[in-house]
């Protein structure tokens, strides 16, 4: 944990409450569905298997950074190890779990993805809801053709898995949606990006649309888009979690924000 992440843990840490001081109704049942849900220690088993398996693949591929880029070149090309990169970019077993639980709890019919990596998250969103379709997207194809394999392999067959950047790819795909239930933000942190895809993606909420946002603490960009989001007006509800932020727009509710232990 760097220094920043540590400061905003412990200040996290202090204004976290538990789910027993919640007085509204809908975050009490949600939270306490999540802690319960039974299921999530079994389909994190299946999850860890892929993972396993990554850890073990010492072969290097080729990948794009697009989160870090700076200067004139926006984003650099380079050689990693497999292992090493699934270490850094995926979901943790913990994450893994509550993301299921939330998507188990929510049942939403279509779901968004903004970074597959090698589709730790995506296959967790997908077991969680079967009969729910799950748009996932990510830049860059090496990393894709994994993802995709492993999909293959836990025999996922409602996920369709779009290559290419969030700029080009989200805009064209929400054309095609009518309404989104569920998105996961998960790739590129950077603030103006970040904001960027939560107003896209705002057009097409509904009342009872979730965002999920993962790396809220990530840096103090990322931070400071967590705050400009929750501030927005059609944004009822946001729960911080630490390692996630949620937001709803149900309408009809006074604006509440709530930093819960889970
Ligand atoms: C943190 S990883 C996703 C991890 C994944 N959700 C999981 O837990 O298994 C973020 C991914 O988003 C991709 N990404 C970042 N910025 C992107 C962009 N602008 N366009 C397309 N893909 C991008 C990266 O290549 C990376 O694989």
């Amino acid at each position: 944990m760097n220094t920043l992440l540590f400061y905003y843990y412990i200040s996290y840490f202090f204004r976290r409450k538990t789910i027993y001081s919640v007085h509204s109704p809908f975050v009490y049942e949600f939270i306490s569905k999540i802690k319960k849900n039974q299921e999530a220690q079994c389909v994190s088993r299946i999850i860890s298997k892929h993972r396993r398996r990554l850890i073990r693949n010492s072969n290097s591929i080729e990948t794009v950074d697009f989160g870090t880029g700076s200067g004139d070149k926006k984003y650099t090309t380079y050689l990693e190890r497999i292992n090493k990169l699934a270490k850094k970019r995926s979901l943790s077993k913990h994450e893994t779990k509550l993301l299921y639980s939330m998507a188990h709890c929510f049942d939403p019919k279509t779901t968004i993805e903004l970074g597959t990596a090698f589709g730790i998250s995506t296959s967790a969103l997908a077991l969680a809801n079967p009969r729910s379709k799950i748009y996932t997207i990510e830049g860059c194809a090496n990393i894709m053709a994994i993802a995709e394999a492993n999909f293959q392999r836990l025999d996922l067959k409602n996920i369709e898995s779009l290559i290419g950047e969030f700029d080009h790819v989200l805009p064209k795909l929400l054309k095609q949606i009518e309404t989104i239930d569920m998105v996961f933000f998960d790739g590129n942190h950077r603030k103006n990006n970040t904001l960027q895809y939560f107003e896209w993606c705002k057009q097409k909420a509904n009342t009872d649309t979730v965002f999920i946002f993962n790396d809220i603490y990530l840096s103090r960009e990322m931070k400071e888009a967590w705050n400009i989001i929750i501030s927005d007006q059609q944004v009822t509800i946001s729960i911080d979690l630490f390692y996630f932020g949620l937001v709803f727009f149900r309408s009809g509710i006074e604006k509440q924000h709530f930093i819960l232990k889970i």
